[in-house]
């Protein structure tokens, strides 16, 4: 067998379940992920997941339409299951016909898996262990995301290679990818032969022409290595914070400010427990859409995975994913002529 066809036929479970050419799923970024990148990541053979974030149900509504102006190919949704319109946003991606929906931002309920389910849509959750893998998946999960560590936005605490390693050998019956620190094609190959359906890149996927993230973003993503990219730290055990994995900045001080100041304000009474995490917790939402759009990149989160060293021009998508197909096939090219 030729390497092009060893790859076909490693990441063939991947490519059936998302009905593309490449098993790679473009990671859904808030604010970055709009019709644009989406669009441009499935036309290039990859599958796109639209970034709801916060959105409206109208919002969403109105970007998937968008979205499929821009491409006939199968693209997926990324709703974030704390959002209190949950229900809704569910309802626009069945009405728009939407073939996959991922669950992402905290463990869904079943309620939720169902509801998308039976109105014809895949269902994607992201699996942080193995046994919530193993749950999700008796919930109904039709595949899952697993993201390590390296990844850039929110992230857990455990590394790829090790979830990987857990999850794995272990989940068998539906399609597991593998998302968080991967930049190039050798690794998407490992993964694979370790058991994976695909694989899932935000960060790799920022500097895409495509991509409309303002240009001083590009620019960060472009000069940064891979330790620039670092979690959020939480100062106070009472008031957790899932770390976010960004570029150090000044934005990184003032959340550290704004955890000092908004505990001190608790400390005296002005805050009770809930507004005091609330305020803690709604610091990067403003934040990344201050990096993203506007280009604030001092101020604002420039979320970002580890593999943003990896990131070194800016080019069209479709040259991103033929590059990452490239580089697979020699990894197998080159292991077989040795
Ligand atoms: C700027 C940025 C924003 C992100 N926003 C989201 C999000 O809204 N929802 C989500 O599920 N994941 C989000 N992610 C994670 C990506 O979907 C993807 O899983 C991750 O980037 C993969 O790891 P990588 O960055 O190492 O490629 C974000 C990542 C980045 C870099």
């Amino acid at each position: 067998m030729d390497a092009q066809a060893q790859l076909s036929s490693l990441w063939s479970r991947g490519r059936d379940f998302l009905g593309t050419e490449v098993a790679i799923l473009g990671g859904a970024m808030s604010w970055v992920s709009e019709r644009h990148l989406v669009a441009a990541i499935s036309n290039a053979g990859g599958f796109g997941v639209i970034a709801c974030g916060s959105m409206s149900p109208d919002l969403l509504d109105a970007e998937i339409k968008g979205t499929q102006a821009l491409t006939v190919k199968p693209f997926g949704v990324n709703l974030i299951t704390m959002h209190p319109q949950l229900d809704a946003l569910i309802d626009v991606c069945l009405a728009n016909k939407v073939s996959h929906v991922v669950l992402a931002g905290g463990l869904p309920s079943g309620a939720s898996i169902k509801r998308a389910k039976d109105g014809g849509a895949k269902v994607i959750c992201f699996a942080p262990a193995v046994v919530l893998a193993k749950k999700l998946v008796r919930s109904g999960a039709d595949a899952l995301v697993i993201e390590g560590s390296e990844a850039g936005g929110h992230i857990g605490p455990v590394a790829t290679s090790v979830l990987a390693q857990e999850i794995l050998p272990v989940i068998r019956d539906v399609p597991v990818f593998v998302a968080g620190g991967i930049g190039r094609g050798e690794a998407i190959v490992s993964y694979l032969e370790m058991g994976a359906a695909g694989v899932q890149l935000g960060t790799r996927f920022v500097c895409a022409t495509e991509c409309i993230a303002h240009e001083n973003f590009k620019k960060a993503f472009l000069k940064a290595n891979a330790r620039d990219a670092m979690p959020t730290v939480q100062l106070d055990a009472r008031f957790p914070v899932i770390p976010v994995r960004a570029l150090v900045n000044k934005g990184t001080d003032l959340f550290m400010e704004t955890q000092r100041v908004v505990i001190e304000r608790f400390n005296k009474g002005e805050l009770d427990q809930k507004e005091a995490q609330l305020e803690i917790e709604h610091f990067w939402a403003g934040a990344l859409r201050r990096a993203v759009i506007d280009g604030d990149i001092e101020n604002g989160s420039v979320m970002a995975g580890q593999s943003v060293g990896l990131v070194t021009q800016e080019q069209p998508t479709v040259d991103i994913i033929k590059e990452l197909v490239d580089q697979a096939v020699t990894a197998l090219q080159l292991r077989a002529a040795s």
